[in-house]
């Protein structure tokens, strides 16, 4: 039994004083880069969900305060922190679901690809660990950049025997989210009931929304496609800019984070008709992998769903996001293969 999870189980600090270990029933769910700007406000939203039991939050540094923190809060989930590699496999043994919001964000005048030298060697190590300790978990991949870090998982995830291309999913909500906000704007609607699929990837031009597939079903004049299409693809940049130095979108993230999680565990639970965006291992286009709608069930995505009927103004960007994200593929696979 590891020291640090006793210290920070909120149980445990109660000592004889606590009468019961166990939390409402519920899924398991790690989180891994827990203390930084996406994992705090992600790590409060999970201990809200009424699906979470138990919630595990890894970081390399500050986990046992953020802990200790959330823990106090009346909601049902045991919360219990991990810090450091050595508590890695304790903090993912048993999970049913592990969120990766760990690496490190982009600064003005960066592209995420940038952010590849650091963040591939940290994903490498944390799949290597789930690989080991939790191979059946769904795993939602939010760091960056997603386009090459879902390759490497995979590629980390086949190397250990364990790859069940279901199960794996890049996080591709905040292009939805924000889509479903900018599309509402233009049309004087309330961004809840406006549905935008967006699919590709998640950097710059391979952000492919779907503007002649929104719902409620809309026209658009070539200057809204125009002014739409550029503020999806550019909305990460519009967050880094406005941060000036200080990281990338946390908030909107984590919030984007908890729609996407929600959804994986409503399917986990058995609820039917389940479908949302990611980035998965796909045959709906020639690339390895690839954003688009998918029907979530109990073991992760049941279905990709084809991408519809295009304009030909979609299909010219679909060429142009297929070339660069086989680029940003292949670079995920070599680095995960050497
Ligand atoms: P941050 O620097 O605020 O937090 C990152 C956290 O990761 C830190 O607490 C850090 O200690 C931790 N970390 C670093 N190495 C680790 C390791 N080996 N194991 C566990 N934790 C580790 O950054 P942030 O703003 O939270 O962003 C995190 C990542 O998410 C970035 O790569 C960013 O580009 C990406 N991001 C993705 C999306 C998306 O839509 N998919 C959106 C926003 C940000
Ligand atoms: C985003 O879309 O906000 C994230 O990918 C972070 C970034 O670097 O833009």
């Amino acid at each position: 039994h590891n020291l640090n999870m006793e210290e920070n189980d909120s149980c445990s600090l109660m000592g004889s004083n606590c009468r019961s270990k166990g939390g409402a029933p519920g899924f398991k769910v790690a989180i891994l880069g827990a203390a930084g700007g996406i994992g705090q406000p992600l790590s409060m939203l999970m201990k809200i969900n009424p699906l979470v039991s138990v919630l595990h939050l890894y970081d390399v540094v500050n986990t046992p305060g953020v802990t200790a923190d959330i823990s106090h809060m009346d909601t049902g989930a045991v919360v219990r922190g991990f810090l450091g590699q050595k508590q890695l496999e304790d903090a993912l043994i048993g999970m049913d679901l592990v969120i990766i919001p760990a690496g490190v964000p982009r600064k003005p005048g960066m592209t995420r690809d940038d952010l590849f030298n650091i963040n591939a060697g940290i994903v490498k190590t944390l799949c290597e660990a789930i690989a080991k300790s939790c191979p059946k978990a769904i795993v939602n991949l939010i760091s960056n950049p997603v386009n090459s870090t879902v390759p490497i998982a995979a590629e980390v995830f086949k190397r250990a025997g364990t790859y069940d291309p279901s199960r794996l999913l890049g996080v591709t909500m905040l292009d939805v989210v924000r889509a479903n906000t900018f599309v509402a704007e233009v049309l004087g609607l309330d961004p809840r009931e406006v549905n935008v699929p967006v699919v590709g990837g998640h950097a710059g031009i391979t952000i492919l929304p779907l503007l002649s597939q929104v719902k409620p079903p809309s026209s658009f004049t070539p200057k809204e496609i125009e002014y739409l299409t550029d503020r999806i693809q550019n909305g990460g940049t519009e967050v880094v800019e406005a941060k000036a130095g200080a990281g990338s979108a946390t908030l909107s993230m984590a919030y984007a984070a908890v729609k996407f999680a929600d959804a994986c565990l409503r399917a986990l639970r058995g609820d039917a008709g389940i479908i949302e965006c990611a980035y998965v291992d796909s045959k709906v286009t020639e690339l390895p992998f690839f954003a688009s709608k998918v029907r979530l069930g109990r073991g992760g995505v049941e279905e990709i769903l084809p991408l519809g009927p295009l304009n030909d103004y979609e299909r010219e960007g679909l060429e142009k996001a297929k070339k660069e994200l086989v680029v940003s593929v292949e670079k995920g696979v070599s680095f995960a293969r050497k």
